[in-house]
Parts: structure tokens; C-alpha cells; sequence
């Protein structure tokens, strides 16, 4: 078998967690490649939720779980989230990256602090600490996850920096000793884990974070986090070759949600909006923050299943619009009266365009069923599928991982 890479295609929360879990199974890792302790993977089973940031969404299964170079890593995160699975009895076969970049104390305290700056207009980020974490890796004032794990870095030259734009900064030598307690023997060469588990016959599934629409280069920039969210950066962000990135699955939630600022051409304003997060449970998994709600965009997702090169799509959340009596998508934006579904040529007005609706057969009271969508459900589908040019092959009907339907490719 193949790898496979899961990516949310909007700007994320499409339930990209619950996805992992539900194909964990054929495979025998499960790997992060980027972003880090911002994301919120949530998974529900038997009626209980299961929440991690930075832990891959595998171990559930009780798969390898590998954490790449490319992921910002937090090691105190990684203590508490390896303390909750012990706590459930469980163990973590987990791998960090050696050349990880670590989420220092001080990270977090310039994201805020970034985020005071900007006034009235912040990112909203997850204070998480993830965009200057890797802004500081940039400036080669960063450690490595395997320089914590060996007590080597010597952090007086980013002190020094910080010092000179920040008051009274956390003394970190608790932090260093937890976190070398956390990363010792546990670090090591991921990108080398995965070519030789794909040399013996198994396959690894990739864990997108965030959706591709926070991307830093191909997102609503600013309004994006500090990472690449694309399954382009697989590769880079695991240092294995482009030919092992195998199958791309994209995520896309049947609306559309987003958290923290910038723009949002299909937000819904109106009482559905609310009527839509209620239903859906659209709150921040890791900020706990209600989540923006809009109608699906398929201007903004035609240009994400392009980007990634997306060969089968999994739609989510289907169930939550059988609760609302609307029902639209937008086909197109138009900007000073032309129109156009070319989101690359709207980018850079986003915030002005508007968005052209196509009114749909509403699900309201619809019944899903269990292994095949009714008629008026596999109609919306099989639109997507024509307009996305991409087959949906799992529809999500609800949040337990039996509410999944499969459909064939
Ligand atoms: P999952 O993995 C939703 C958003 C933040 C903010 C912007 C930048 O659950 O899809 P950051 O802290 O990354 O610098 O914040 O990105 N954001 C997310 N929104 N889900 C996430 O992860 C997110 N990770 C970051 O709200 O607008
Ligand atoms: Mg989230």
C-alpha cells in the first residue's frame, strides 16, 4: 500500500483527526510534518473526547507515532499530552525529530506580544507560540528538540535578543530540565524511520495541521499561521523524497469555519451562522475560541484541492446541515462587477469580494443513514464531485467514528 497524507483544505477544523483515526488502521505510523501545538485534533469514541495537540491522532490505534522536523514542537505539551495516554493506561510508541524546533517559554511570550502590537487588527493566533518559534529558526536562535535532549544549546545569544525588546523574561531552567527529561531517548531521524518502514512493506499515514488556507505563502496572508499547512511541504518537512509523499486526501468540512481574524468571503452573519456553530460544536479545540461560520466555498476550494494535488476527498460534518433549513454554496466571487472563481486572482481583495450563491435542495430533517446517503445528500455530493472534479470517497455523518460512510472510488 501507498502513504497517504490527510490535509484540510479550508482553514482547518474540517475534522481531520477523525479521519486519521478512522484509516489508521491500514497503516503502520502515523506522522506530523508541520505546524505544532496550535492545532486541535479532536477524536470521539464510545462517547468520549479525545483531545491532542502535538501527539500524532494514531495512537488511538496504537500506531508508531512520529513527530517530523518540520513541526514546532513544545516539549512540555509532549510531557502533558504523554502523561494523559499513560493516565488511559496506554503507551506511546512515539519518535521525535532531532532537528525539531522547539517551542520555548519565550516564543510564547513574543506572540503575544506580537499580537499586542497589531492593535485593533491582531492575527487572533493560538498564542501557541508557533510562528515565532519558527521565526526564531530563521534567525538561528533556536534549539533543535535533539540539542534540549542533550542539554547542549546555549540560548545566551537569543536571550540577548529578547532582552532587548521584552521585560522581565521567564527564567527557563525548570523548562530546560523538564524538557530534556521528556526528549531524552526519544529523539532520533524520522525521515529515516519512514524510508525504512516503507522499505520493509508498510506504509505511514501523514498528519496535516491546519487547513490550507492558513498556509504562510498560499493562505490569506497575513491571516495565516507561521507554518506550511500544504501537503507539498510532506517531503521538506520530513526529509524523504517527493515520491514517498504517495495519495493526498483532502479534508473539507460540508460549511466552512474559521478562527481568529481575516478575511472570510462566505461568513454567515445572520442567525444560521449561530444556529450552525450550536449544532456543529464550532469552538476552538485548543483555544476554546466560537469558531466563524460560512457557507462552503468552492471558489476557495478549487484552488486547495489544486495546490495539493488532491486524488480523493473526505467531507465532513454533512449531518450538521440536516439542522438548518438554508442550504448554499458560492461558485463564484465577484469584485467591482466582474465575476470570477479564480481565488489566486481574488486574494489579494478577499476582504472586498462578494461571494454568488447556488441555492441547494436543503437536508433539513434529512435521515443519513448509516452506510448510504439518501438521495437528496448523494445529489449534493456527486455536485461536489463534478464541480471539484475530485471523487468524494468518506462522507462524515457524525462525530463517533461509525458515522462514516465510504464510497467507492
Ligand atoms: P487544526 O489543526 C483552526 C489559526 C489561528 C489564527 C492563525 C494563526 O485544528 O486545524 P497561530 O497560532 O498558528 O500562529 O495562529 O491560524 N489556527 C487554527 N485555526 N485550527 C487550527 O488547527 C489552527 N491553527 C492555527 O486561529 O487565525
Ligand atoms: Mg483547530
Amino acid at each position: 500500500m501507498r502513504n497517504l497524507c490527510i490535509v484540510g483544505l479550508q482553514w482547518g477544523d474540517e475534522g481531520k483527526g477523525k479521519i486519521v483515526d478512522y484509516y489508521a488502521d491500514g497503516f503502520d505510523a502515523v506522522v506530523r510534518y508541520n505546524g505544532g501545538s496550535n492545532a486541535g485534533h479532536t477524536i470521539v469514541i464510545g462517547g468520549r473526547t479525545f483531545v491532542f495537540h502535538l501527539i500524532p491522532s494514531g495512537f488511538l490505534k496504537k500506531k508508531k507515532l512520529l513527530i517530523g522536523p518540520g513541526v514546532a514542537l513544545d516539549p512540555l505539551t509532549l510531557k502533558d499530552e504523554l502523561g494523559l495516554i499513560s493516565k488511559e493506561g496506554g503507551r506511546a510508541d512515539l519518535l521525535v525529530d532531532e532537528r525539531c524546533t522547539v517551542v520555548t517559554p519565550l516564543v510564547k511570550e513574543m506572540d503575544a506580544f506580537i499580537e499586542g502590537l497589531r492593535g485593533d487588527n491582531p492575527i487572533g493566533t493560538t498564542k501557541r507560540g508557533i510562528g515565532p518559534s519558527y521565526a526564531m529558526r530563521a534567525l538561528r536562535l533556536s534549539p533543535r528538540a535533539g540539542d534540549l535532549a542533550r542539554g547542549v544549546f546555549d540560548m545566551s545569544s537569543a536571550i540577548a535578543f529578547y532582552s532587548s525588546f521584552m521585560k522581565n523574561l521567564p527564567d527557563l531552567a525548570l523548562w530546560k530540565s523538564e524538557s530534556k527529561a521528556v526528549l531524552e531517548g526519544r529523539t532520533g531521524d524520522v525521515g529515516g524511520t519512514i524510508m525504512q518502514l516503507n522499505e520493509k512493506g508498510s506504509s505511514v499515514m501523514f498528519e496535516g495541521a491546519q487547513g490550507v488556507l492558513l498556509d504562510l505563502i498560499y493562505g490569506t496572508y497575513p491571516y495565516v499561521t507561521g507554518a506550511h499547512t500544504i501537503a507539498n511541504y510532506v517531503p521538506a518537512g520530513l526529509g524523504i523524497p517527493n515520491s514517498a509523499l504517495g495519495d493526498v486526501m483532502g479534508v473539507a468540512k460540508a460549511y466552512t469555519t474559521r478562527v481568529g481574524g481575516g478575511p472570510f468571503p462566505t461568513e454567515i452573519v445572520e442567525e444560521t451562522g449561530a444556529q450552525i456553530r450550536k449544532e456543529g460544536k464550532e469552538y476552538g479545540a485548543t483555544t476554546g475560541r466560537p469558531r466563524r461560520i460560512g457557507w462552503l466555498d468552492l471558489v476557495a476550494l478549487k484552488y486547495a484541492v489544486r495546490l495539493n494535488g488532491v486524488s480523493e476527498l473526505a467531507l465532513t460534518k454533512l449531518d450538521i446541515l440536516t439542522k438548518v433549513q438554508e442550504m448554499k454554496v458560492c461558485t463564484s466571487y465577484s469584485i467591482e462587477g466582474e465575476e470570477t472563481s479564480d481565488f489566486s486572482r481574488a486574494l489579494p481583495r478577499l476582504a472586498s469580494v462578494k461571494p454568488v450563491y447556488q441555492d441547494m435542495p436543503s437536508f433539513f430533517g434529512v435521515e443519513l443513514g448509516d452506510d448510504r446517503l439518501p438521495r437528496v445528500a448523494e445529489d449534493f455530493v456527486g455536485y461536489l464531485e463534478d464541480e471539484l472534479k475530485v471523487k468524494v470517497t468518506l462522507v462524515s455523518t457524525g462525530e463517533e467514528r461509525s458515522a462514516t460512510i465510504r464510497r467507492s472510488a
